[in-house]
């Protein structure tokens, strides 16, 4: 049978961005990093959105289950602030934690800056689909990515 691409969900979480007040540039970072160190097809599925626990899992949930992606990238809302929720939007609608990832992602990022310690990130399952959280700074992204991506292709195969 003839293979479709992979599809991956880049989500940008945050109140300012959504209204068009910033620019997004997590998003377009995050598909940007794709692009350097994916060798196969891919195609993306992004989204900008509020710091509403409702809408985040909304959101994962259509791009984990209708659009089918086997990845979903947040960036942003894992802070303390009180509008900073995608931690728990996002382990509302996993069946299975992977707390490895938030831990490796706090360790590295904590040798560039000392409030990693700040960002609550973590990552989880939903049927087939891997979703990991990543900080909202936009350099934090390649630091953060660095860490786990060597285990994400495998990660993705065992939960196919
Ligand atoms: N991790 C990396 N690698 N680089 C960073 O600049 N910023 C920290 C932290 N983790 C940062 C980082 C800061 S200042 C905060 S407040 C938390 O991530 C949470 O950020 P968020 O609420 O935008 O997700």
């Amino acid at each position: 049978s003839e293979s479709l691409p992979i599809r991956i969900g880049v989500v940008t979480v945050s109140d300012r961005a959504s209204r068009g007040e910033y620019e997004d540039l997590g998003g377009p970072a995050i598909v940007a990093y794709l692009n350097d160190v994916l060798a196969s097809d891919f195609e993306t599925v992004a989204r900008v959105i509020p710091d509403d626990t409702a809408t985040i899992s909304e959101t994962l949930k259509q791009l984990c289950d209708g659009e089918q992606c086997c990845l979903v990238v947040t960036t942003g809302g894992t802070g303390p602030a009180k509008r900073d929720v995608t931690p728990e939007a996002t382990e509302a609608v996993c069946e299975k934690m992977m707390p490895g990832f938030g831990e490796l992602m706090r360790k590295v990022s904590l040798e560039k800056v000392p409030t990693a310690i700040l960002s609550r990130q973590t990552a989880g399952i939903r049927g087939s689909c891997l979703i990991v959280n990543l900080p909202g700074k936009p350099k934090a992204i390649a630091e953060c990515l660095d860490a786990v991506f060597p285990a994400i292709p495998y990660c993705i195969d065992l939960i196919d």
